[in-house]
């Protein structure tokens, strides 16, 4: 990947999360994949005086939705807004950090995606087909991605959906599945003629081939660039853009009656729409975002969106040619769950309302671990037990021991007053701490988070074997003058932690600010070796991390299984 100095200059930053369906509540993989990253980039981005903008909102359409709407009793409306503010909320429990959460039931977004289409179709870029699709006799409906189960030509995964299969990726057609059954019914369905607007995207692989086999090459990540690379090289289908379904955004054609615009005219679109109601909130203007070319647009998803996200989003956003495009599409693979896959039909996860009612206090925690195993080149893997030994041999072992230390014989010597250097006599360490932050940001801005994570972490390292190293307990006896520059140092590494482990552990650096008397400094601050002061008051410790006994652990192994 290029190092940061062949980068392109950007003005501006904006940052999106996929939009999850609000059709259940929240999964560690899910966070793990497209939402932590984000949340780490755009904090770090912030910090460093950027003008960074991170939207994100639930996808409220679709038949993830409905479907939903019919296993419970109840209507989709009602789905929508039990399950929009549940995710809303988690997110804001756990300091993913959005400017803002839309929604794509409003009606900014019906407007602005109802308004996208009619451009692409004024301009002549869809084919109205007329085609037979399958049906279900009994419910009088189409048969449609969800709607629609058989087993992937691809796979044999046997619960493969009309439009995808989950297994293996792969984006489908409902005629393509061997065995289809309704999932209304539960039969076979029948076939019916019916008309829908087909993008053919054909007609941009030769830009594709140019923009990122060639292009691409060097700067998105193997995952991305490979299934992107066989997708196009495999040639492009034209993909119907509507579906017969009454949910949803509605086709904005007279002779459309009973169609409405399919996730990849939908879902995306509600970034845009997300971004136009932040600026009418804060009194910005959107297009700055969207179609200036010195922005840098960065899409964060999982596996299941990459062709999504890096093929026809972006034919679309050049199909109607006033927008920019991603600069990288930074996906993330699949994170497993104790050797399995997660399943939320058979409560293989952990759900993340759950995991706050049994660890109220341990928000960072999660965030770390789910930072350290991120599936960043190929599927990881989730335990509870390597859960509980990140959390027992890192956090409290590492940092918290070395912040606890420092801050507890800094009162036991100066009663909590930062000591005085009287001459610099640790000029290796200070060296190696004012590098932290240049190597985190190069890290971070190669989406290398767990490797940014490790740096950040190396700062904790390096202090507590400094401490050990130079024992100022056994010190204080003969050089007074050596423990002051010890403890004024070993205090400049926590004030300096606070900074590198923002976008990390966010909870856990304003923590350490309070304990610090410290204010919020930002990224430039980190490559100091002086951000407390001699003299400056400190406050009582308390603990970073409080160790993970094997009784809880045991616990949710239980309940993973139940
Ligand atoms: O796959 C999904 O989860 C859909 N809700 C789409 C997410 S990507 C998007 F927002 F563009
Ligand atoms: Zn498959």
């Amino acid at each position: 990947m290029n190092k940061l100095a062949d980068k392109k200059h950007f003005n501006r930053y904006l940052v999106t999360s996929a939009l999850p369906y609000a059709n259940g509540p929240l999964h560690i993989g899910q966070i793990a994949g497209a939402y932590i990253t984000a949340d780490i980039y755009t904090r770090y981005l912030k910090s460093k005086g950027e003008d960074v903008l991170f939207v994100c909102g639930s996808d409220e359409h679709g038949a993830a939705i409905t479907l939903r709407a019919k296993k419970d009793k109840t209507t989709p409306k009602k789905i929508v807004d039990k399950y929009h503010s549940l995710i809303k909320s988690t997110f804001e429990d756990f300091g993913i950090n959005f400017d803002i959460y839309h929604r794509t039931s409003s009606e900014l977004h019906h407007k602005t995606a109802a308004d996208f289409f009619t451009v692409l179709n004024d301009k002549g870029e869809f084919e109205q087909r007329t085609v037979q699709q399958y049906y279900d006799k009994e419910n009088d409906q189409f048969l449609a991605d969800r709607y629609i189960i058989g087993t992937c030509p691809n796979c044999a995964y046997e619960n493969a959906y009309g439009d995808q299969c989950e297994s293996c990726g792969s984006y489908l057609s409902p005629k393509e599945l061997i065995d289809p059954v309704s999932t209304l019914s539960g039969n076979p369905p029948e076939l019916k003629e019916t008309t829908h607007w087909f993008l053919p995207m054909g007609k941009y692989e030769g830009w594709l081939k140019e923009w990122i086999i060639d292009g691409h090459k060097a700067d998105w990540k193997t995952n991305v660039y490979g299934q992107c690379k066989s997708w196009i090289e495999g040639g492009l289908n034209p993909r119907a853009m509507t579906r017969d379904l009454s949910w949803g955004v509605k086709v904005p054609l007279e002779e459309a009656e009973g169609k409405v615009l399919y996730v990849w005219l939908d879902a995306p679109i509600g970034y845009i729409s997300a971004t136009k109601q932040w600026a009418i909130d804060n009194d910005k203007n959107w297009e700055d975002y969207w179609k200036k070319e010195d922005t840098k647009l960065v899409h964060f998803i999982g596996k299941d969106n990459i062709v999504f996200h890096s093929i026809i989003f972006p034919i679309i956003l050049k199909a109607h040619g006033d927008y920019i495009l991603p600069d990288n599409v930074p996906a993330n693979e699949f994170l497993n769950i104790e050797g399995r896959k997660v399943s939320t039909s058979r409560n293989w996860a952990v759900w993340l309302h759950e995991y706050l009612e049994d660890f109220p206090e341990k928000k960072d925690e999660l965030r770390y671990v789910l930072c350290s195993i991120a599936p960043e080149t190929k599927d990881s893997e989730f335990t509870w037990k390597d859960y509980q030994a990140r959390c027992n041999n890192e956090l409290v072992a590492i940092l918290g021991n070395f912040v606890n230390r420092t801050l507890v014989l800094t009162h036991k010597y100066y009663d909590g007053i930062v000591p005085e250097i009287a001459n610099q006599q640790y000029n290796s360490v200070t060296d190696s701490i004012a590098n932290v932050p240049n190597k985190v940001g190069e890290s971070i801005e190669n989406y290398r988070f767990r490797e940014a994570l490790g740096h950040a972490i190396d700062l904790a390292r390096m202090g507590n074997q400094f401490l050990a190293e130079t024992e100022p307990w056994k010190l204080i006896k003969t050089d007074e003058d050596a423990v002051r520059a010890i403890l004024n140092t070993a205090l400049q590494i926590c004030a300096n932690l606070t900074i590198v482990l923002e976008p990390f552990l966010p909870f856990t650096s304003q923590k350490l600010r309070n304990m610090l008397n410290l204010d919020k400094l930002g990224w430039e601050n980190g490559t100091k070796v002086d951000n407390l002061k001699a003299g400056h008051q400190i406050n009582k410790p308390a603990l970073l991390f409080e160790k993970v006994e094997d009784e809880a652990i045991e616990e949710q192994k239980v309940k993973l299984h139940s």
